[in-house]
């Protein structure tokens, strides 16, 4: 086991050395940036060259790509988006045959896929050809059963900007606030918004909470507090309606903020960047031991340990000790 940061990381590539191929797709999300460097300096420890194509499967079909190294991508670590671009593409089953062939085209050995739930799954039909590993990297953070994704927890950041600003204002002038977030169909975002901001609500499509007893619960928190803060998912159906309803019964205007698309940009914060660094050393080191068709996740829960007789932490974790 190496160092975190060898001196020596960055070895010659070798003539007829692998092609990693590297990709982000879908939305963007801070830390894609980290992550394309993280992998560029694995796969230098490896050998591999890297190439990374040039807005996500769209420019792949237009075989748009370039070459890079950690020493060209260090500087893009601490900029939010992603440097190779990215897109949506409709039809991926129509465009399969051809993506195929321009991965063959560009000499891509490896690839590592970068982005949300529906390049996972594009990863897995890619996988039959070649070694494909998917990375979960979406603000929306509801890839397969990981707990994190790359740009969940610079999002919830952001958001939480807004909920402690609303906040100010609804002490000093008690009303009700709520704030809408990004996150598609999915409710994670919304509700580790308003978990780290202590919301009193959250509205999220998987559990929608009856018009009746969201008056209930407002009319009860305004006659304790004088202010209440709601945090809503993108996703919830009807929430303009929803708080119309809601203003009306308790005679209190619900102001609503929506965050929109400043929620998915900005600089990755350190969670971010340490998932990035961690998960791209992960997908690079499965595709070398020869791993393909799989999702690199991470679980993150608490948990209960009994008492020792000394509670210090003398290891160093495995992240810090692994050279990928
Ligand atoms: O990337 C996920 C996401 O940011 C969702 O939270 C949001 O609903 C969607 O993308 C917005 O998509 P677009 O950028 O295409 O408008």
């Amino acid at each position: 086991m190496g160092a975190v940061m060898p001196a020596d990381a960055h070895e010659r590539v070798a003539p007829g050395a692998p092609t990693l191929g590297l990709l982000t797709s879908g939305g963007d999300a801070p830390g894609m940036n980290a992550a394309i460097w993280a992998s560029c300096e694995s796969a230098a420890r490896k050998g591999w060259r890297v190439v990374g194509v040039e807005s996500g499967f769209q420019g792949l079909l237009e075989r748009r790509h370039r070459t890079l190294d950690a020493d060209l991508t260090l500087p893009w670590g601490r900029s939010g988006g992603t440097r190779l671009g990215t897109s949506r593409l409709a039809d991926f089953e129509v465009h399969k045959p051809d993506l195929d062939a321009a991965l063959d085209e560009l000499g891509i050995d490896y690839l590592l896929i970068y982005g949300g739930n529906g390049s996972a799954n594009a990863a897995s039909r890619l996988a039959e050809r070649r070694p494909v590993i998917a990375v979960p990297a979406t603000i929306d953070n509801d890839v397969g059963d990981s707990d994190a994704a790359i740009g969940f927890a610079s999002a919830i950041d952001a958001g939480l900007v807004l909920i402690d600003a609303m906040r100010d204002s609804a002490e000093a002038l008690p009303r009700a606030f709520a704030l809408e977030t990004l996150g598609g169909d999915s409710g994670y975002l919304a509700a580790a918004v308003a978990e780290a901001g202590a919301a009193d609500i959250v509205l999220v499509p998987e559990a929608p909470v009856g018009t009746p007893e969201l008056i209930t619960r407002l009319r009860a928190l305004l006659a304790r507090r004088g202010y209440a803060v709601i945090v809503a998912s993108e996703g919830y159906v009807d929430l303009d309606g929803t708080l119309r309803q809601v203003s009306e019964a308790t005679a209190m205007r619900v102001r609503l903020s929506r965050i929109g698309h400043a929620q998915r940009g900005g600089r990755p914060n350190a969670a971010d960047r340490r998932l990035a660094h961690a998960f791209a050393r992960s997908g690079v080191s499965h595709l070398a031991a020869g791993r393909s068709g799989r999702l690199v996740w991470q679980r993150d829960r608490a948990a209960l340990l009994p008492f020792v007789a000394d509670a210090t932490r003398r290891d160093l974790p495995t992240w810090a000790l692994s050279d990928g």
